[in-house]
């Protein structure tokens, strides 16, 4: 891909070419509280473990077919849905956001000036503003999170691009109101949290292993997993992933403490899988679960677009009564 490759001439003298760094710590993912890092057995989990099995993919039109993904949902805290967006939609979203907001000059600066941040073991390192997005590099180089796009709250640059607009299908594909009102467990509803981005450069590295409710509410890993599920991540790849560059999930690790993860691997009783997928696939996750973004090393960006669900009354400030999705 064109434009990947271009920006990361640029990027390779300065940032990217830096030594490289190994992650193999279990850090928590700021969305939820702040950086944390803590040890665990992953050090054992290497960067080098072989390939893992593909996640399934779930097909969700049939009310047998919601059953299985209700069902895999709560036993594994993911699911892998097949062809929930229109991959032309996909598409049309994908040759905008690379051609006109990656490929803009102020966000070229930008990530060109954020690339040049240290590696780090937080989960993210250093951001800019550009015309209202947020644009934060992860500790881990190459892996870029920007946000918002749904034109709730998108800043300037989005909504003159018609980028929020473009999102507007990602933001509550059709079986996820259906899987939410069943798997949010609050009386409250749910509602759109926010909505962005997660781009990866060529020879991005690996990402930290995190859950996104990161200390979760109250720092108590045991406390927070035992609460009733209030937070849901719905990722949609605009470009397709393959076994080797998706997201790797530890499946049920939604109710096991990071201490333990190691032994119920070993036993079986969490899996670790890749999702694989392609533009109009949706993978959507529990918070609690355990999961990173492989590494890039191919010479094409890759980007996914994500939206956050969570209880009604997990409040982070943003405004509710503007709220264009509730259930
Ligand atoms: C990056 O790391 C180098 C070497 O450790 C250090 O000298 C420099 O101050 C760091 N830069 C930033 C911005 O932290
Ligand atoms: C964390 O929560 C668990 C379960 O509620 C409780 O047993 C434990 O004492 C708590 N730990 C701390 C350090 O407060």
């Amino acid at each position: 891909m064109l434009i990947g490759t271009l920006l990361l001439l640029s990027h390779q003298q300065t940032a990217l070419a830096e030594p490289t760094e190994c992650h193999n710590s279990f850090t928590t993912s700021p969305e939820g509280g702040q950086d944390q890092v803590f040890s665990t057995p992953f050090v054992s989990l290497g960067l080098e473990a072989p390939p893992q099995p593909l996640m399934p993919k779930h097909g969700w039109r049939t009310e047998q077919e919601l059953e299985a993904v209700i069902h895999a949902l709560a036993e594994d805290g993911a699911v892998l849905l097949e062809g929930v967006v229109d991959p032309s939609v996909a598409l049309s979203l994908r040759t905008h956001f690379y051609d006109d907001l990656i490929r803009h000059p102020n966000m070229e600066e930008a990530i060109r000036e954020l690339g040049a941040a240290n590696n780090s073991e937080a989960f993210y390192v250093a951001e800019r503003r550009v015309g209202g997005l947020r644009v934060r590099r992860n500790g881990a180089r190459g892996r870029f999170d920007l946000k918002p796009f749904d034109r709730r709250d998108a800043g300037v640059l989005v909504q003159s691009l018609g980028l929020d607009s473009l999102f507007e299908p990602f933001l509550l594909p059709p079986p996820l109101r259906t899987l939410l009102a069943s798997v949010v467990q609050a009386p409250t509803g749910w509602r759109v949290k926010n909505a962005g981005a997660l781009t990866t450069f060529p020879h991005a590295h690996t990402g930290q292993w995190h859950r996104d409710i990161g200390d979760g509410l109250f720092g108590n890993e045991s406390l927070d997993l035992s609460l009733p599920d209030y937070y849901f991540a719905a990722l949609c790849p605009l470009d397709e992933t393959t076994v080797e560059q998706g997201s790797e999930l530890l499946l049920g690790s939604h109710t096991v403490l990071a201490g333990g993860l190691g032994e119920a691997i070993s036993a079986g009783r969490v899996r670790r899988v890749i999702a694989a997928a392609k533009p109009g696939d949706v993978l959507f996750f529990s918070g609690k679960v355990v999961h990173r973004g492989m590494p890039n090393p191919t010479e094409s960006t890759r980007s996914l677009v994500y939206t956050v669900y969570t209880a009604k009354w997990f409040e982070q400030g943003r405004d509710a009564s503007r709220e264009m999705y509730t259930g």
